[in-house]
């Protein structure tokens, strides 16, 4: 994979790339235009943003101002869990559709599962969701649709019911912190896992293990814990409003974690979890 803007083929043929850029708690504004036009510039080519973020708008607009064809970017953006339902996924997806001004979105997600108290209704919350989402990637509006934050016990009875498989679960994944039973069950289905919080919302920089593995390959902790993602299989998408730090995210072709330092990973002690467990957040 010679740079960031390669990626991964999806179930449907569509390639995401396999760094993207988040915007999580980045605000409305022309700093978040800014920041990714340098991050194209760097050769970034996907954007990962949520309707709950508030920054569609100027996501679209950078897109839009960027200078380079539609069809060389990708972007993600996701349904808030207040919008989950059939009718009201539709709305929810016009109403993003209508901040982004774009012609199309690459990768539509649903956000979380509907899970905590709604003890009786998740399963079918979650279907009459998904079958809004087929819907919506029928009607040529997306050329990719999955979930996000979903747990085996949440995917296998959407996709029970699905007509379509999600294409991509987006899901917490870092070292220390690596899920490994949804990803085993994602890669067997063909559903291609994006790595959120790939640097622990940077409290992995300092971590000792890492910096030590990092500093074998004279590369920064940053680089080896996208790299480790990537060794994985697994796309990240790395937040920094910092060129700096942008640049050096997306400078990971030059070296190979070997076996044992992957298994060094692999095998950390939980660390740097963001407490975000989909059962159970109150959101
Ligand atoms: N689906 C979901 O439920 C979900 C949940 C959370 C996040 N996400 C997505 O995943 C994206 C990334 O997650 P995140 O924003 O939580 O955290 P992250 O990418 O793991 O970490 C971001 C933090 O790391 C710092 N950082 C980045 N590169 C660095 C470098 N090279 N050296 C030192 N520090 C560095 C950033 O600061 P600087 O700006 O100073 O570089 C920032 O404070 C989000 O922005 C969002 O798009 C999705």
């Amino acid at each position: 994979m010679p740079s960031i803007a390669n990626g991964f083929a999806l179930a449907n043929g569509v390639t995401i790339p396999c760094i993207g850029l988040g915007t999580w708690q980045v605000p409305d504004d022309n700093g978040l235009v800014n920041v990714i036009h340098n991050a194209i510039e760097l050769g970034y080519r996907h954007i990962d943003t949520a309707h709950i973020y508030g920054n569609e708008r100027s996501v679209g607009k950078a897109v839009r101002t960027c200078g380079l064809p539609r069809n060389e970017l990708f972007v993600t953006s996701k349904l808030w869990n207040t919008d989950r339902g059939y009718k009201s996924a539709l709305d929810a997806f016009n109403r993003t559709m209508d901040l982004l001004d774009i012609e199309y979105l690459d990768l539509y997600l649903m956000h979380w599962p509907a899970a905590r108290g709604e003890a009786m209704t998740w399963q079918s919350i979650n279907s009459g969701t998904w079958r809004a989402f087929e819907d919506i990637y029928a009607s040529g509006r997306v050329r990719a649709i999955g979930v996000s934050n979903f747990l085996v016990h949440h995917l296998v009875p959407l996709l029970a019911r699905a007509k379509i498989a999600p294409m991509v679960n987006q899901l917490e994944f870092h070292p220390g912190y690596m899920q490994q039973p949804t990803v085993n069950f994602c890669k067997q289905r063909g559903i291609q896992v994006t790595a959120w919080s790939p640097l622990g919302r940077g409290a992995l920089i300092r971590h000792p293990l890492l910096t030590e593995i990092a500093a074998k390959y004279n590369v920064t902790v940053s680089q080896l814990a996208l790299r480790w993602c990537l060794q994985h299989g697994i796309a990240a998408l790395p937040k920094s409003l910092n060129i700096e730090h942008q640049r050096t995210n997306s400078e990971l072709f030059h070296f190979h974690i070997a076996p044992e330092d992957m298994q060094r990973l692999d095998s950390m002690p939980q660390c740097c979890f963001s407490g975000l467990d989909p059962d159970h957040v109150t959101f």
